[in-house]
């Protein structure tokens, strides 16, 4: 079941492969960040998980904030709802459309170099606006217990905390720039809520820098995100309560009431929320094993297969037409595509499958059809629905083949096909 609904009714009426999303699961989770974190701390949702308008809109209408990282994902988060000045933008490579799109709608710009602070400040000049811009920090230690690190040591992200100062100094004397704050963001995946903490508080101890050289006070700071989500058999939950407790005697031992705090979330919010599901379409036999092809594949749940990770292991799996089924398949899962690579780890414990039935992949509600290789074979992209209790909407429809076409054009020929 998602929400009210069988999966199976989903698949009848939605046609597979098929990205199912509950509207409940991801109001919940909100709501737990929220009561754990407190009040004085902003979440905001990052796109870069799932954006899926529709997904993006259930966070708008809770009063969310986002955290966007190109202009695709401010236009997306326009149209969810979302409000310029609730967005934030990281990513190293901001320039061009990202900034005329940043600067049109009063998003903040989280600066990763001191060269695009410059650009920054001259894209706003052009536009006689002042850019809002809030340094992020690449902090000297990296974050332990995270499964993708994206600190500590030489990084592409962020400044460096022994050239904030200057460049902290630069921000506050150019016209054309408002500096309001700092903002970290150290890996995906962090299980280790100590950790995550002690990269807060180096965070505070950074601001507190960043204030005595430039004198002027840092209205915000965003800690981040990365909360992370068990996938894998030894995966153990995030400790929320611990990290709410934690962050909230930081914020008391901050003692600055003019102060806002933010969180930006992913994973966290969306991926228990998701599920990828597809249809066994062929069960053969190759010497002494049993393969069950799928339509979908890599090429739309690349995370699935193990794409981006070092170890190969099984997302959660289960038979959903009958997921009281017994007995074991012994069966390896592929997809459709013409590659090797288009393979799911073996998932311990699947049921014997037959052509017809429904393997559903779980937790694939972040990072799944935004990760994947979409145009690899020109497969059509799948359909994305939402359940909300007993009703499901459709949030983008199935492709067809003819958008292998679409944009592209004949040698010599004058119009996009
Ligand atoms: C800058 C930034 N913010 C937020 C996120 C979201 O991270 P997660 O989905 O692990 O919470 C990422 C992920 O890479 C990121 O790079």
């Amino acid at each position: 079941m998602v929400g009210e609904l069988p999966v199976s009714a989903l698949a009848e009426r939605f046609g597979t492969p098929l990205y199912v999303y509950d509207r409940g699961a991801m109001e919940r989770r909100l709501q737990a960040v929220r009561s754990a974190l407190g009040p004085r701390v902003d979440v905001l949702f990052a796109l870069k998980a799932n954006p899926s308008v529709g997904v993006a809109q259930v966070f708008a209408e809770a009063g969310a904030g986002a955290e966007v990282a190109s202009a695709g994902e401010i236009v997306v988060a326009r149209h969810a709802g979302f409000e310029g000045h609730q967005m934030q933008f990281a990513g190293p490579g901001k320039h061009g459309p990202d900034l005329d799109h940043a600067l049109s709608a009063g998003v903040t710009l989280n600066v990763e170099s001191r060269g695009e602070l410059e650009a920054i400040a001259a894209a706003a000049a052009a536009r006689e606006v002042q850019a809002s811009v809030a340094l992020r920090v690449n902090p000297p230690a990296s974050m332990s217990g995270s499964r993708m690190r994206m600190s500590g040591g030489s990084a592409k992200f962020g400044i460096d905390v022994d050239l904030l100062d200057e460049v902290a100094r630069r921000a506050t004397e150019m016209p054309s720039v408002r500096l309001v704050g700092l903002h970290t963001y150290a890996g995906t995946q962090t299980f280790d809520a100590e950790g995550w903490l002690r990269h807060a508080r180096a965070l505070l101890e950074a601001a507190a820098q960043v204030e005595a050289a430039t004198g002027a006070p840092l209205e915000r700071l965003n800690f981040g995100g990365g909360f992370g989500v068990p996938l894998f058999a030894k995966d153990t939950p995030f400790d929320l309560a611990s990290a709410g407790e934690g962050l909230r005697a930081l914020i008391a031992e901050d003692a600055r009431e003019d102060r806002r705090y933010a969180v930006e979330l992913g994973r966290f919010l969306v991926a228990e929320a998701g599920l990828f599901l597809t249809r066994v379409l062929y069960v053969k036999e190759s010497q002494g094993t049993r393969h069950a092809i799928l339509d979908g594949g890599m090429n739309q749940h690349a995370a699935a297969t193990g794409v981006g990770s070092v170890f190969q292991r099984s997302f959660p799996v289960v038979k959903a037409n009958d997921v009281r089924a017994e007995g074991e398949a012994g069966c390896r899962l592929g997809g459709p595509l013409c590659t090797p690579a288009d393979a799911f780890p073996e998932v311990p414990g699947l049921p014997e499958l037959v052509p017809g039935d429904l393997v559903a992949f779980l937790a694939s509600g972040a990072y799944g059809l935004t990760f994947s290789n979409v145009l690899f074979l020109s497969h059509p992209l799948p359909a994305e629905v939402l359940v909300d209790g007993d009703r499901a909407v459709l949030l983008r429809e199935r492709g067809a083949p003819e958008d292998a076409l679409r944009g592209q054009r004949r040698i010599g020929e004058g119009a996009p096909a």
